[in-house]
């Protein structure tokens, strides 16, 4: 045995690792996690329990089905979400049925192929935006305009309507409460961790939360009202969904049922999405290099003038391995919080009883040196011709999570993110806000619902 290997038998045994940032573990993984656990029981009588998936638990496939309960926190209780939406719903018969609604109605390549024209016309306005901005000198907010055309694009996925503008002034309620809903659901809650003050809610979070769910709701049920009276039929997911609620299924899915689902995409699908995109933007501006070989490939396969289209994902392989790499390192949601559902299971030593909260720390896997050599650079080069994807395949890249899970909106989301940041490199030169260096952009994460950048990324476009 080399010495080389005598250290990493070591390092494995140790469990030396990752987050230093958030005070985990970071020598022996055995020793911190049981003091974490008994710390936590006699606070709250809730045991946790935090993973990181460097070393594979043994059985994997066993491990991500058995951990498949979602996590009860103020949020989830809000308008009885914990018995109608699907991310609060446990593992079963409705959860089931939502998410066969979501597969097979909502986001099959049949369905949104169906809807790629309109998500072609909201990145136009988008382009058309930066555009104006680029002609009046004035800088881009890219998380603002991903946020505004990441909403419109679910917006008109699911209901043919635009539900932001990206100018201010002009009505942004909408966005408002979506924004206000993501801020408040991303909130720590020290309820959720010490049940008792769950009845004060001391924080105020489920009273806000609620206020915010049922703004949104009503303006679902209006909009549904809407295409109910209206004889036009749209070719959209609503659609679909008011055929499912009308017909055979109608006991199985109510229109309440169908509020809740929508409601759920948009607080999943919208942060998470522009987040991704002023990520892959942040990193692009700050790697010249990167930035331009990526526009190279669109304008050598794609052209200078011909519109980027969803269906030219597949051929910009680069393109690819820059969004992968994005949530190799930025992953938009840095933790996965489940819930136990086995009586007893047995991970790499550790006994996980029934009803353990699981935090699987996909932060730190991305950056993990045992796994990513030079986890700390941003190296898209890693990702060609390898055969990692970001499907729940490849443990070391879950940024949609894995299992029974597993993001249903992943085929949306890889459509809308690739869309964005081609078109946004195809047709404009980036250059950072006057005064401000590549190497002294402020990296820092800004911890919510989802991962977001700290400082706003303001960029200047140029038109080729
Ligand atoms: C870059 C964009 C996105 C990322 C990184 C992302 C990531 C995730 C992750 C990590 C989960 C938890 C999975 C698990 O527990 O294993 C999740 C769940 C979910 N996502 Fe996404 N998501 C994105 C976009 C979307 C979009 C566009 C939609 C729909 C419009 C969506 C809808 C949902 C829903 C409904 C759930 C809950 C599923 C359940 O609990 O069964 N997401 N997403």
């Amino acid at each position: 045995m080399t010495k080389e290997d005598e250290k990493k038998l070591r390092r494995e045994e140790e469990g030396a690792t990752p987050s230093a940032r958030y005070g985990y573990p970071v020598r022996n993984r055995r020793r911190t996690l049981c003091a974490f656990i008994v710390v936590y029981k006699a606070l709250a009588g809730i045991t946790a329990l935090i993973l990181w998936l460097v070393n594979r638990p043994k059985n994997t496939t066993k491990t991500r089905q058995r951990f498949s309960g979602p996590v009860e926190t103020a949020a989830t209780q809000v308008l009885s979400r914990h018995d109608i939406a699907v991310s609060c719903l446990p593992v079963g018969g409705k959860w089931r049925i939502l998410r066969k609604i979501c597969r097979e109605q909502m986001f099959s390549a049949q369905r949104l192929d169906s809807s790629r024209v309109l998500r072609r016309e909201k990145v136009e306005k988008l382009l058309d935006y930066v555009n104006e901005c680029c002609v009046n000198g004035r800088v881009v907010d890219i998380g603002e305009a991903a946020f505004v055309t990441s909403l419109n694009l679910i917006s008109n996925t699911l209901f043919s309507v635009d539900f932001a503008e990206y100018k201010t002034g002009s009505s942004q309620e909408l966005k408002g409460i979506i924004h206000g809903l993501m801020s408040v659901i991303g909130r720590f809650n020290l309820a959720d961790y010490i049940p008792i003050l769950g009845v004060f809610d001391p924080q105020g979070i489920k009273r806000e939360s609620e206020f915010y769910m049922i703004k949104l709701i009503e303006i679902f049920d209006g909009i549904i009202d809407e295409r109910e009276k209206s004889t036009d039929k749209k070719n959209d997911l609503l659609e679909a969904l008011m055929e499912i609620s009308d017909g055979n299924q109608s006991d199985q899915f109510s229109r309440n049922d169908m509020k809740h689902l929508l409601l759920d995409l948009f607080v999943a699908g919208t942060d998470t999405t522009s987040g991704t995109v002023e990520w892959v933007m942040t990193e692009l501006l700050r790697n010249p290099r990167i930035m331009s070989k990526a526009k190279k490939e669109i304008q050598t396969i794609i052209g200078k003038n011909k519109q980027v289209d969803e269906s030219d994902i597949s051929k910009l392989p680069y393109l690819q391995a820059v969004i992968k790499e994005t949530f190799r390192y930025h992953p938009p949601g840095p933790f996965l919080l489940r819930q136990s559902d086995e009586d007893e299971l047995e991970i790499n030593n550790y006994t996980i009883s029934k009803n353990s909260v699981i935090l699987i720390n996909i932060w730190a896997t991305g950056r993990d040196s045992r796994t990513w050599p030079n986890p700390n650079s941003f190296e898209p080069e890693r990702f060609l011709n390898g055969e990692i994807d970001v499907k729940g395949h490849n443990f070391e890249l879950i940024p949609f999570g894995a299992g029974k899970r597993i993001c249903p909106g992943l085929p949306l989301a890889h459509r809308m993110v690739h869309l964005m940041v081609a078109s946004l490199i195809q047709e404009f030169d980036w250059e950072l806000e006057p005064g401000l260096k590549s190497k002294e952009m402020d990296m820092n994460e800004k911890f919510g619902l989802s991962l977001q950048k700290a400082v706003p990324l303001r960029a200047v476009p140029n038109k080729q």
